[in-house]
Formats: structure tokens, C-alpha cells, sequence
């Protein structure tokens, strides 16, 4: 047996193909059903047990030998023996590589820094490893306030505290630290907070701060400029409404909805029936936080939002389930090639 394996191999070894049919013949040969290696298998499984690993061991050379000459020859032009341009076949249709397309996020947020560009707004962004100083104590939080709880705040390290930002709204403390006003930047980036994952929540989402410092800068101010965002992002007959809220950073503080632009304000499931859907919260910058980062409160004053590109996202696209931005689903995401 151990001669015909030899003499098999010889054979192997110096096979070449000139076309693929032979090639096809050599592997029907060797490595078919009916082949020279099946029937080698077969009687291996009768040899005596002490013969069985050292012809075992030449058996598997042969077959590698037999596929390997196989495969070298299929590769095509560059990648096997000199041969091989005579088999392959310039027929075939080229494998194309398939072009990615941009993430639904993407191409949220770079509409919206769109247009907050033409307004002259600048781009910035703020780390998301932060400490309790930008993400919290600088933005007014008290001590005792429930978002630094550890149910929604990741925490790094503790005394003293790094988290990971449960907001963009550190990157405003960074800037007004830095930078004498008039200041007017958007904020892009990525937030953490301590959720169970569900289709309407996730441990981590998207924001685009602003803001605006300068002299005088009033609420119609800001009004005006979520208004002509609203437009510009869904329909030129987008309205807006501000309902008073809270948040420890602005003072007064408010909640922006836009009219529902599925129904067109009219009422329907997506907006509960109220013809209004919520995007973003907004308000004018709190003194103590103007003072906290070295700017006169007498002299300065400023609006600022955040807002959630999931959140914008789903109502241009009216993506259901909050988990398919991060899951890479192909098919999910290829939808949005030729969107914006
Ligand atoms: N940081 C707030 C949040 O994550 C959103 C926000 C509200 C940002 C009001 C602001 C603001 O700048 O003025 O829920």
C-alpha cells in the first residue's frame, strides 16, 4: 500500500492542467467518490492496527497533495503555477466589491451640522471619558441630584469621579472654559447611560449640543433658530411649540415638540393622537453656570439645546426598534443609500 501511495503522490506532483477539464478529470481522479484516495480509505480501514499510523499519516499527505494542486490551479491568474492562465476562465463575471453605504446616524447628524453651519454655528466635540466637573458639579447638578445615581451613570473610577458623559452637555463647559464669547458651536457625539437595552432604550445614543453666548442673546433668540432648524430638517411648514420643563443647567428651561410630521399635526399612532412629537430640551445657559466657567453673567448671556439624532432618525425614517443602529444588519442599513 505504501508503494501505491508513493507512486500516487509522484503523480500528483508533477500533474499540470492545460485546461479546466482536465482539471476537473485529475479531481474526479483522486479526489471523487469513486476516487483513488476513497478507495485508499477503505483499505486502510483493514490494515493491521500497527501499520495504521504511518500510512495513515502518508494518506492524509496525498490528499493534501491532490487538493492543494486543486485549489492552486483554481486561483487564477497571479496566484498558482505558471499554468494556471490556461484554465481560467475569463468568462466568469468579476466578483465586484460591494460599496458600503453611510450609517442613518451619519447622515442625521451631518444634516444637522448642515445646518447649523449656514447659521454659523462651529463644529466641535468633547471627550466622552469625563469627570464629574464637565459632566455634572459645572452644569448646576447638586450633589444629591438622581442622574449621577449609579443607575444612570456609567462610572470609571470613583473619588475622585471619571465617568463616561451621560450628556454632550459637558462639551459646553469645555468650550465656555476655553473660549472668551461670543461663542457658537454644536456638539456632536456619543452619550452612555446605565439602561437595560430595549427597542426603546439603549446604554448608549447620539446628541448634537448647542450653544450661544454673547451680549444680549434672548429667548426669541433661541425660538428663532429651533424654528428655522425644525423647518430646514423636516418641511418648510413644520411648526414648533415650547413647553416649560427643567433642567439644572438653563434657566427657564424648556422641551421642544415639533408637529407631527407623519400626520401633519392631525393626530396619529406615531404621535399618541396629540399631533406633536418631542425633540429636544432647550433653555437660556443658568448665570451660575456662565460663572462657574469664568464669564460674567452680567455681561453675557446664552441659550443652549440638546437634542437626540436616534430621536430625529426615527422620525424621518420611522425606524421602530432603537437596537438596529447597532446592530449592522445589512439590510437594515442599506436601505439608507440614497437617502439625504
Ligand atoms: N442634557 C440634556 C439631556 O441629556 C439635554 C439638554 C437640555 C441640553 C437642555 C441642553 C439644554 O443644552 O439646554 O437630557
Amino acid at each position: 500500500m505504501k508503494a501505491k501511495i508513493d507512486r500516487l503522490l509522484a503523480e500528483v506532483q508533477s500533474f499540470t492542467a492545460e485546461n479546466a477539464e482536465m482539471l476537473e478529470q485529475f479531481r474526479i481522479r483522486f479526489l471523487g467518490r469513486k476516487g483513488f484516495l476513497q478507495e485508499l480509505f477503505d483499505e486502510f480501514k483493514t490494515l493491521p492496527g500497527d501499520q495504521k499510523r504511518e500510512v495513515g499519516q502518508l494518506l492524509n499527505v496525498l490528499k493534501n497533495a491532490a487538493q492543494d494542486k486543486v485549489n492552486a490551479f483554481k486561483e487564477g491568474p497571479g496566484t498558482g503555477p505558471a499554468a494556471v492562465s490556461t484554465v481560467a476562465d475569463l468568462t466568469r463575471p468579476v466578483n465586484f466589491l460591494e460599496s458600503g453605504s453611510r450609517h442613518p446616524l451619519s447622515l442625521v447628524r451631518n444634516e444637522i451640522i448642515r445646518i447649523f453651519s449656514r447659521l454659523g454655528f462651529s463644529v466641535n466635540e468633547g471627550p466622552e471619558i469625563e469627570d464629574d466637573w464637565h459632566n455634572f458639579t459645572a452644569l448646576n447638578f447638586a450633589p444629591e441630584h438622581p442622574a449621577r445615581e449609579m443607575q444612570d451613570t456609567f462610572f470609571i473610577e470613583k473619588d475622585p469621579d471619571i465617568v463616561l458623559r451621560t450628556h454632550t452637555s459637558n462639551a459646553q463647559i469645555r468650550v465656555m472654559e476655553k473660549t472668551k464669547p461670543p461663542i457658537r458651536a454644536i456638539f456632536p457625539g456619543r452619550v452612555y447611560r446605565n439602561e437595560a437595552i430595549s427597542a426603546r432604550a439603549h446604554c448608549f445614543f447620539h446628541q448634537v449640543e448647542g450653544l450661544y453666548i454673547d451680549k444680549n442673546v434672548t429667548f426669541a433668540d433661541l425660538k428663532q433658530t429651533l424654528h428655522y432648524f425644525a423647518k430646514e430638517m423636516f418641511d418648510a411648514d413644520t411648526q414648533i411649540r415650547l413647553r416649560p420643563s427643567y433642567f439644572p443647567f438653563t434657566e427657564p428651561s424648556a422641551e421642544m415638540d415639533i408637529s407631527c410630521n407623519l400626520c401633519g399635526g392631525k393626530g396619529c399612532g406615531f404621535c399618541k393622537y396629540t399631533g406633536w412629537v418631542e425633540i429636544l430640551g432647550c433653555g437660556m445657559v443658568d448665570p451660575a453656570v456662565l460663572e462657574n466657567c469664568g464669564i460674567d453673567s452680567k455681561v453675557y448671556s446664552g441659550y443652549a439645546w440638546g437634542m437626540g439624532i436616534e430621536r430625529i432618525t426615527n422620525l424621518k425614517y420611522q425606524v421602530k426598534d432603537l437596537r438596529m443602529f447597532s446592530e449592522n444588519d445589512l439590510r437594515f442599513l442599506k436601505q439608507f443609500e440614497s437617502a439625504m
